[in-house]
Parts: C-alpha cells; structure tokens; sequence
C-alpha cells in the first residue's frame, strides 16, 4: 500500500532532526537564491519548508524550480535544522532537505493569492470558494466552528439531552420570516415547507418524553440577508420539559460559559446579568444591548421644556448620552456624526451637542436657547464632567430610542471604547408577548405563537394584548442576539386562545397547527427551551462580524450561491414532473 505522507506540515520540529520524512501539501510559494531552491509546502496544518540544494542535486533543483503556485506536491527527504529559523511558525527550525519528489496535480494560476490578506475581491472569492477555503482565516474559522461543535455535543450529552433529528421537508412553521417551499413530484401542486426552526417537533419530542433534547441543525429562511444573517443557516437547538424558565436559563447559561471556557479559556465567574426588554429599550434603545460600555440614556425633556426650542419642546423625548472624554470632538466630526445619523437608514432629523470644557464652562449647539445655568442641569442629570461631550436626539420615543441606539454603537467602536476579547453577555428577559402592527392594526408573535404568556397577565388576553409579558428570553453577547427561546403553551385551550389573538380562525389554527394542538390533548408536560445561532456563535468567539466567513459554502447578500449558480431554473421535463408552469 502506498504512504502519501508520514507526517503533516504542521508537524516537525527540531526533535525530528536527521528522520527521513514523506510530505504532501501545496505549493504556497517558491525563493529561488542562486543554488538553493526553497518552498513553503502547506497544508491545512501549517507550512512546512522545503530545501532544495542544486550543489546536491542538480537535476531535482531544476526540476523544482519549475513548481508554481498551488502545485499538489509529495516530497522524501530528510529534517535539517535551519540555519536562519523562522520563529513565527511552529516549523520554524527546521526544513526538508528534499531527495525525491512527485508531481501529483498541476494548477492552473489562481485568481487570487492564497494568503492571510488576499488581493481577491469578494465576488472573485465566492465564486472560487473551494480556494477561499485554502486561506488560513477561513481554515481556522471552520476549526473553531468543528471545535464548538464537539464542545456543545459533549456537554449536553453529558447533562442527558439527547441529539434528535427532525425533518426537513415539512409544512410551515412561522417564526416571522418566509418559508423556502420544495414541490412533491408525487403530490403534484402540493409544497413542502423547510423549517424556519424545529420548533413544533421539539415540541412534540417534549408530549413523546424526550425531555431533554438539542440538535445541531440547519434552519432555512426566507429573509433579507445581512452580515450576521443567512437564507440557510444553524441552530444549537434546545428543548426540555418539566421546566420553568429559570431552569432554562440556567443550564444554556452552563452551556455558553462551558464553550467560552473550551474555546476561550474566559472564566465567568458569576451569573450572567439579568434586564428585562422594557429596561433594555429604555437604557440602551435595543433589545440586544451591548453592555461593554456605559452613554446609557438619560431622558432629558423635563429639563428642556419651556425654553423657546421648539424642537425638544414638540418632542415626545429628549435623549442623551455622555461620552466620556470627548468633549475635544471637532466641528466636523460632529457635522459627519449628523450627516450620519440623517441618512435614510437611521433617519434622525439632527444631533444637538453640548461640550462640558474642562474649564467648567459649556459650549453647545443650543446655547441660543439655554444658558449655562440649564446646560450644567443637563450636564449633571447625565453624570458628565469636564472633558465630556453631552449628545442629544429628540422626536419621536421609539424612533429616538433606535436613532440613539445606532449612535451609542458607533461611538463606541470610532472610540474604541471596548477591547477585541472582552464578551459581555446580558439575558434580555420578559419579552412582550405580541407586537401590534401599527399600519395593520394586528397582533403578531413577537417570538413565535407558541410563546408562554406569564400567568399573571393571561387576563390582557381579551383586553389589551399588548401588555402581556412572555416567559421569553434572549442571550445578547457585545450586541449580538446570540440565542432566544421560551416557555411554552402546553395547554390546548390557551394555544388557542393565543391563535385567535394572533388573527388565526379556528378553522386555519387547525388546519395549520392541528397536529400540535391534537398532541396537547394527550399528556403534554410543561417545557420550555431556546435555540443558539451556531454561526453568530463562532463569529463572536472568531471576533469577526460576518457569519459567512465561518461557514464553508455561505450565500451572498442577494441569497445565491455563484460558485454552483444556485438558485437556477428547472428544465422542461423537471417542471412538468413536478406540475410546475413559471411565470415570465
Ligand atoms: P429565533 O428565531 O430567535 O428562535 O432564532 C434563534 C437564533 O438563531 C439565530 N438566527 C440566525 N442566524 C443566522 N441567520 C439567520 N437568518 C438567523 N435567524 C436567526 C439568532 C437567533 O437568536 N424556534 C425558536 C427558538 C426557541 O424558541 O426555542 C427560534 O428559532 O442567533
């Protein structure tokens, strides 16, 4: 039998010296000084380099000097210690003094440089993924991701869930997105659904007496992509009975601090902090808040009414923030911060500032309006002192509340005001049960119709809906919403109740949820659960912001795979199998 390789190029070291060594890898690149001929040989655990002396051997030098990029090479030879050692790799010491070699494929030139920094545009990568995936970065993310993977099997086997598979092709679960729909050739006009989450099987592994269950599995959804979303992309899904919310949080809580640990050797010593969705919009204007830094907001109108701005005295709120140190902030960088927040995407109408100089005296965009006196009530009600910079937004509360959420972001990164491996996690907790839409009037599931009512507020059923709380929970990391989940309804006539709320006839609550609500009637236990966004995960622990660099074969922003040309059409025969007539 042949042997490719006796070790890989991540491998030898100083204690192999004199052993005789088979090799395999590609050709990252070629030195050619005088006599000596040298490659870096890499492979996806390191590079290794090769030596290639022409004083030795004349014939094997030039036949080296003929490998270029990307050549598929096997190589014999012997580990010499380096005479100058590259310490930044752990091969560094030593080099391949190369007897033999094998060419096992040629490459064509890639269109872009295998390295770290690559010259490849994004559309150029996508398209030739199979040698993105060659990059080191995009090597070590799907190693992180395999290893969170392991690490997530492990622990909750080791807590007794049990990893079940649900199915793919199934009938629509709505967790707010669209559903990717699959045609039957053996129903023709009938559609299956992908799942937006395993949500209802979970469920019923729950009626069945899985009480503890999780799944690594692929969620599909039909959505406007971003960087932190995917058309299809994976949950650590999670489900267990006989629970209340607390225990919930409580064993996925064990979960992340466990793959922090594996992953990050970080230590969370206490409990994750606790606010609860009122709190969490009213500090900080989001419901993933990032805790890492302070500028929490400080409602202000009551000190700015009655001064002749017209602006804050017609707004429902006024809003602050302090940003430490700032005050030295210039014209301009303030005027691009405006120009900033009054692009569409964000849409505030202007920022007012007021710079607390070190002085004691106050400098701000209003002063025609307030006098010192005012401008140090502001000042202190928002805990700024000299050197700090005081910034305002005012209109409308929820709109103000988001405009200031995205400038308190941005701040906080132009600033720097948190270091790349500080995590904070913070569980978001007593979700609103149902949103109303405000040009619709309707209600709809602010997580999914499943959802707990907390018991204390099923009375606003009927009344006012929408101020029923949820047993519902969100895990946000530095911003990121990184898991949400629930207590559920495991009672027939609320399921119901709740449907009806949510607009459902009861004719399409059976038709669309008959088989939950039929299993309800046959010993549902209570339960409760929550899903974690696999790649959002890795990316946090990759400190990176886009998901796709941690999954093999991601989409692009318009949902299509380039490299395959997926979505495609189908052709005549496959559609007339199916029943299928396209549109133009
Ligand atoms: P939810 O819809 O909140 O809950 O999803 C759980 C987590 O999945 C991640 N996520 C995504 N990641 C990448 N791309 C997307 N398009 C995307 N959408 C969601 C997020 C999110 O927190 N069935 C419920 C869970 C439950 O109640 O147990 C559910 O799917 O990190």
């Amino acid at each position: 039998m042949k042997m490719y390789r006796t070790h890989n190029n991540g491998e030898l070291r100083i204690e192999n010296i004199d052993q005789k060594v088979k090799l395999c890898g590609w050709v990252q690149k070629a030195r050619d000084l005088g006599g000596m001929t040298f490659i870096d040989l890499r492979d996806r655990y390191g590079i290794t380099q090769l030596a290639f002396n022409e004083t030795l051997d004349k014939d094997l030098s030039a036949k080296a000097r003929k490998l270029n990029r990307e050549w598929v090479i096997e190589v014999e030879g012997v580990v010499k210690e380096r005479s100058s050692k590259n310490l930044k790799i752990n091969t560094g010491e030593i080099e391949i003094e190369v007897e033999e070699f094998t060419v096992l494929n040629e490459s064509k030139t890639p269109p872009f440089t295998i390295e770290n920094e690559t010259d490849g545009g994004e559309e150029l990568r996508m398209n030739y993924r199979f040698l993105d995936l060659r990059r080191t970065p995009l090597q070590r993310n799907l190693m992180l991701r395999h290893r969170i993977g392991i690490e997530t099997r492990k622990y909750l086997s080791g807590i007794d869930f049990l990893e079940i598979e649900t199915p793919y092709l199934i009938k629509s679960t709505p967790e707010g997105a669209r559903d990717f729909v699959v045609p039957s050739r053996m129903n023709q006009g009938d559609f299956y659904a992908l799942p937006q989450s395993p949500q209802t099987f979970k469920q019923l592994l729950m009626v069945s007496g899985y009480d503890r269950y999780f799944q690594i599995v692929k969620c599909f959804r039909d959505e406007d992509l971003r960087a932190d979303r995917q058309p299809e992309f994976t949950q650590i899904d999670c489900e267990m009975a006989f629970v209340e919310q607390e225990d919930v949080i409580m064993t996925f809580e064990g979960l992340i601090k466990h793959l922090f640990k594996s992953e990050k050797n970080i230590n969370f010593d206490k409990d994750f902090p606790r606010i609860t969705y009122t709190q969490a919009i009213q500090r900080f204007g989001s419901d993933k808040p990032d805790i890492r830094f302070g500028m929490e907001f400080n409602y202000i109108k009551e000190l700015t009414n009655g001064f002749n701005f017209k602006i804050f005295d017609d707004a429902e709120s006024v809003i602050a923030i302090c940003v430490k140190g700032a005050a030295d902030y210039s014209r301009k960088k303030i005027d691009s911060l405006t120009d900033w927040l009054k692009r569409p995407q964000i849409g505030a109408k202007g920022l007012i500032y007021v710079k607390c100089n070190e002085d004691g005296t106050y400098k701000s965009s209003v002063d025609k309006f307030y006098n010192q006196k005012c401008l140090s009530k502001w000042a202190s009600y928002c805990e700024a002192k000299n050197g700090d910079l005081i910034l305002v937004l005012s209109g409308n509360t929820i709109s103000t509340q988001k405009q200031m959420n995205e400038l308190r972001l941005k701040i906080a990164k132009d600033l720097s005001l948190y270091k790349d491996d500080e995590y904070s996690p913070v569980w978001v907790v007593d979700f609103p049960l149902l949103e109303k839409d405000e040009e619709t009037g309707n209600f709809h599931a602010m997580h999914h119709p499943f959802t707990s009512p907390k018991p204390e507020d099923i009375g606003f059923l009927t009344s006012h809906p929408e101020k029923i709380r949820a047993n519902a929970y969100d895990l946000a990391i530095n911003g990121v919403e990184v898991g949400g989940g629930s207590i559920r309804i495991h009672d027939r006539d609320l399921q119901e109740k709740v449907f009806t709320c949510l607009g459902f006839s009861k004719e399409e609550a059976e038709s669309q949820f008959g088989f939950l609500l039929n299993a309800f009637e046959y010993g549902a236990p209570p339960h409760g659960g929550i899903a974690f966004g696999f790649d959002r995960l890795c990316a946090l622990m990759g400190n990176q912001d886009s998901i796709r660099d941690f999954i093999a074969f991601p989409k692009n922003n318009s949902g299509k795979d380039t490299m395959i040309d997926a979505p495609s059409r189908l052709n005549e025969e496959q559609k007339n199998e199916l029943g299928l007539i396209v549109k133009q």
